[in-house]
């Protein structure tokens, strides 16, 4: 992470300020700015592989659109590099893949909008997706009756893959994650003794992991002075701050997105908050930087990825990363990439068995669903498989802590050793 200053997009910062903004709409698929939306479906419906492209295709369902597009922009950059990153190695065993592109917005219903599309008029394989973790207990029971494979690229509330035999996520849970960065701010404070707790009660993910830091608070002996909710789509958070503040905590643990923790931070300080802050994985993204600006600096958040991960697999996305972004990836660009590398690993060693041109789609639909959560996969995220369940088994996890320059206009992750 040396010398990483982040640039943020005048883009990004609009979305982020108006926090309405971006093209919004929950229900409209309008695939803007994407390049492999056209991927012409076979006539007969009974092979993965396109005619005409002779492509295997793969959906992705992420937040292009809406104050979700904050995270789900980064899982488009990922996914992309992944596309030309094995298409170039030879794809599967000769036939490229291709990957299909669905806009979910930031909601429920424009998630299953985008399911519907990819899995029915689309015809993937598999669907990389949705960004949320309240958008995949809505959608991922209808790719479940369809049989199709998900993978969460970054859905990390409880119980996602039990939402079905289809589900799988490589983004790791938040019982694994979120205790890192309290003890990491233990290790920074050791006198922290009172706690407040803010989080976002219309998002499930949220409600996961308020749970999971308000358990480690108190496994830590730690005093929960105060639980504050609100809701992702808040803008004003003046009355939960200064109830908070008048508790005196010495640290203040957000469970939120990236929109309204950010600007939850930024209210925190400006009415006087002066402890340290943990923020959740809602908030882990640069994108958080054009709304809290300065003030983002020293919001602790743990990691499921570092860009320093050793391996060749993470040196080559690394590169690719910095080169067209000129910073290091983040960790949501990271698990996208691992998710299509799941995929195409997984129809590699199936087409080696069974040559996935001649399986009929439903056939490998459910075959690949099988042999994915057999493999063994060395990615940017390290050597990752499964559980039974879909459950990804991850070994390494970091905490990094948000340096901003004095101005607010650039700030990076820093990675405590
Ligand atoms: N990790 C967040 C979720 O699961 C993005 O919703």
């Amino acid at each position: 992470m040396k010398n990483a200053f982040t640039r943020t997009t005048a883009l990004l910062s609009t979305c982020a300020l108006l926090l309405t903004a971006c093209g919004g709409g929950s229900n409209t698929n309008t695939n803007a700015n994407n390049s492999s939306n056209n991927t012409t479906n076979t006539a007969t419906n009974t092979t993965a592989t396109t005619g005409t492209l002779g492509a295997i295709p793969i959906g992705i369902a992420v937040a292009q659109t809406s104050n979700v597009a904050l995270l789900g922009q980064e899982q488009v950059a990922g996914v992309k590099i992944a596309e030309k990153y094995f298409n170039d190695k030879g794809g599967i065993n000769g036939t490229p893949i291709k990957l299909v592109f669905q806009d979910t917005a930031g909601d429920e219903a424009g998630t299953i909008n985008a399911y519907q599309t990819l899995i029915n008029k689309d015809k993937v394989v598999g669907i990389v997706g949705p960004t949320l973790s309240q958008q995949a207990f809505s959608a991922n029971p209808v790719a479940e009756r369809s049989k199709v494979p998900v993978i969460g690229p970054s859905n990390t509330a409880n119980k996602i893959p039990e939402i079905g035999d289809y589900i799988a996520r490589v983004s790791a849970p938040v019982s694994i994650v979120a205790p890192n960065s309290v003890k990491a701010a233990l290790k920074q404070n050791p006198n922290i003794k009172k706690v407040a707790v803010f989080y976002a009660q219309n998002d499930a993910f949220s409600k996961s992991e308020t749970e999971i830091f308000q358990k480690t608070v108190k496994d830590q002996g730690l005093e929960l002075v105060t639980v504050q909710k609100f809701q992702t789509s808040d803008t004003d958070f003046q009355s939960q701050a200064t109830n908070a503040i008048n508790l005196k905590p010495d640290l203040v643990i957000i469970s939120g997105l990236a929109a309204d923790g950010g600007n939850l931070v930024r209210q925190l300080r400006e009415l006087g908050y002066k402890g340290l802050i943990v923020g959740g994985n809602g908030l882990n993204t640069s994108n958080i930087f054009p709304v809290c600006k300065a003030l983002c600096d020293g919001v602790l958040i743990a990691q499921a990825y570092s860009p320093e991960q050793p391996g060749e697999i993470n040196a080559a996305f690394r590169k690719a990363y910095t080169d067209q972004y000129k910073k290091e990836p983040p960790q949501f660009s990271a698990q996208a990439f691992a998710a299509v590398q799941v995929y195409v690993e997984a129809l590699q060693a199936l087409d080696k068995k069974s040559k996935v041109s001649k399986l009929q789609l439903p056939q490998l639909r459910t075959e690949l669903n099988k042999q994915l959560l057999t493999g063994k996969y060395n990615t940017p995220l390290g050597e990752i498989g499964f559980t039974p369940v879909g459950e990804v088994v991850q070994k390494e996890f970091y905490v990094a802590q948000i340096k901003m320059e004095k101005d607010g206009s650039q700030g990076k992750f820093a990675f405590i050793k």
